[in-house]
């Protein structure tokens, strides 16, 4: 396993920005195996930290807050405070969720820069850039539309068509406009200094860490390949008020604030500095993970940030010369959505409002459904459609038929008949061996796919072991068995109740709320593990039940969605979107 030479795991799952409701897609694509990986990490005893927040800087936060007449700031307190409470209830167990607003990131972010400016990786350029006279400010590419210069299509984007698809230079747009609340003026072109990351200086390294990683994802290497084998200098700075101000005292960059995608991935170093600073009042704490050999580091992402991760925030890490580079960047594709009248399934968009956001589906589905469903069709190594037919077909079909019914009827069998305690086993046979033996072999498949960032598998493999076990129940009868055998009917559910427990502890990473209800049944402690590590909890599911343990009452870990009510919400959620 290629993290033998690792003592601890740094996770980190892309930082959303804060201006608007993060959806299913961000969850299946980015979050939702992130949190899966941690979990069972820290399952497993090892040190694990993972770290999250908002992304709180560039130009949509500052667009939505002039669209809707308010400040950035009030654009970012109320969806870093949604985003954050979303995750909360799915259970995205994040040590930490900070904000790019913070002073603390101010200075983590202004000292990468100065590092690299003093080391002579940043250098200055005059640009030509859209200026408002009516409003005073230089407006980013997105302030201002036009005419397309090859198709004539009016409402044009400032550097590119979405019609043509031509790439132009801001000279070549024809009748520019501003395009913000209340000025619609002509720009003009107007001188600016900015300052470039020389990223081709840090070409020849990135190609050679990339070959060290032939294990990554097809489609995380491919688009890395392609940028580091095209490397520019890329502009680091922006006109805009809202952003990290260049460290730099000189007339040019007063005003002027560093790029947001410069800022966001320092965004996780702030706050491991922060997780530091608040549970071991230590702002030194963060460094032994950025910076020991022995931390493995870990992005989770969706692939249209895989450049920032596989290559731009990889050099700039390069450049502050003592901090280590990520071992993996795992790179999920994207989850559309069915259109329930067409059939079709279309890209998730808030204008087409099929956008499902966390926030509704968790009024209207407990967190275990829709991280079952989300991690079983997970996008991983190509696009995925969430479906709302097949979203409750597979909970129902699998999770609560297979593994929720099993548990439900091996543990009711038992607190009935053998006085709410598992029972002594007697004369095992071929078949209850073979049943047995599947309990650690199962486990192990299951960490092996985790291990390898195969998480639908690693669910396949859990609800595969469910199945078995269905199987054996069946052909063991002890619904039948009790009449006339109660020796077999209590091997029989000895076997069972082991199998439960298994599946208990497998269960933990992918639907902790169902592994926590039926942990509280079997009386038996999960592991919690976290940045410290501690002991293996994941191989105490190997262990067995003593017979005689005592069982607590069961109840149903996963109730069925009723087809009519499903019917109903995807109704509802097609008309309070607008669609
Ligand atoms: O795509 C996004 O939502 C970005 N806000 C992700 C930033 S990831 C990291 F760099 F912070
Ligand atoms: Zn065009």
């Amino acid at each position: 396993m290629s993290s033998s030479k690792f003592t601890r795991t740094l996770v980190t799952s892309a930082l959303p920005y804060a201006n608007g409701h993060i959806h299913l897609g961000h969850i299946a694509g980015a979050y939702l195996p992130a949190d899966i990986y941690t979990r069972y990490k820290r399952q497993r005893g090892e040190a694990v930290l993972y770290v999250g927040g908002s992304d709180e800087y560039g130009v949509p936060i500052t667009l939505s807050a002039l669209k809707e007449g308010i400040s950035p700031q009030d654009v970012i307190d109320r969806y870093h405070t949604a985003n954050k409470a979303a995750f909360e209830t799915l259970g995205i167990s994040y040590d930490i969720y900070g904000r790019t607003s913070w002073d603390l990131h101010a200075d983590t972010t202004q000292k990468f820069f100065t590092k690299l400016y003093d080391d002579g990786d940043i250098h200055q350029e005059d640009m030509e850039l859209w200026y408002s006279e009516a409003s005073d400010r230089f407006l980013p590419d997105r302030y201002v539309t036009g005419t397309c210069p090859k198709c004539e299509k009016e409402g044009a984007n400032a550097d590119e068509c979405e019609k043509c698809g031509a790439q132009y230079s801001p000279h070549d747009l024809v009748s520019p406009k501003a395009a913000i609340p209340g000025d619609d003026s002509s720009p003009i072109l107007k001188k600016s200094r900015h300052w470039f990351l020389d990223l081709p200086k840090f070409q020849a390294n990135l190609k050679t860490w990339l070959d060290t990683h032939p294990e990554w994802r097809a489609n995380v290497k491919g688009i890395a390949y392609s940028w580091v084998d095209d490397l520019r200098s890329r502009c680091i700075t922006r006109d805009t008020d809202w952003g990290v101000p260049i460290p730099l005292d000189t007339p040019e960059a007063a005003g002027k604030k560093i790029y947001v995608w410069f800022d966001a991935p320092i965004g996780y170093v702030t706050n491991t500095r922060q997780w530091g600073i608040d549970v071991k009042g230590d702002d030194t704490a963060w460094e032994s993970w950025w910076k020991e050999e022995d931390t493995r580091l870990l992005h989770f992402i969706g692939k249209d940030n895989v450049p920032f991760h596989a290559v731009i925030f990889p050099a700039m890490l390069q450049g502050q010369g003592d901090f280590i580079a990520a071992d993996t960047v795992v790179g999920n594709e994207y989850l559309n959505v069915v259109n329930r009248k067409t059939g079709k399934a279309e890209k998730a968009s808030k204008s087409k409002g099929n956008m499902i956001t966390v926030q509704w589906a968790l009024e209207h589905f407990a967190p275990d459904v829709l991280r079952y469903y989300l991690c079983a069709n997970a996008p991983e190594s190509k696009d995925a459609d969430f479906d709302w037919d097949e979203f409750m077909l597979r909970y129902n079909g699998e999770l609560c038929d297979v593994v929720g019914n099993f548990a439900h009827r091996s543990l009711t069998m038992t607190v009935k008949n053998f006085d709410g305690q598992v029972p002594e086993p007697i004369n095992l046979d071929e078949e209850d061996k073979a049943m047995l033996a599947a309990i650690p072999a199962g486990l192990d498949a299951i960490a092996e796919s985790l291990e390898d960032f195969r998480f639908r598998q690693a669910l396949e493999r859990f609800i595969d072991l469910g199945r078995k076990a269905n199987v054996y129940f069946d052909s063991r009868a002890p619904w039948v068995t009790r009449k006339t055998d109660m020796e077999r009917t209590g091997t029989t559910l000895y076997v069972c109740c082991q199998v439960v427990h298994a599946l208990c502890h497998a269960m933990a990473p992918f639907m902790p709320d169902g592994a926590n209800k039926l942990a509280g049944i079997l009386n038996v402690t999960l592991a919690q593990g976290g940045p410290d590590g501690g002991e293996d909890g994941w191989n105490v599911g190997k262990e067995l039940l003593p017979a005689g343990a005592t069982l607590n009452k069961p109840q149903v870990l996963f109730p069925k969605i009723d087809k009519d009510e499903l019917a109903r919400l995807a109704e509802l959620h097609k008309e309070e979107e607008g669609q």
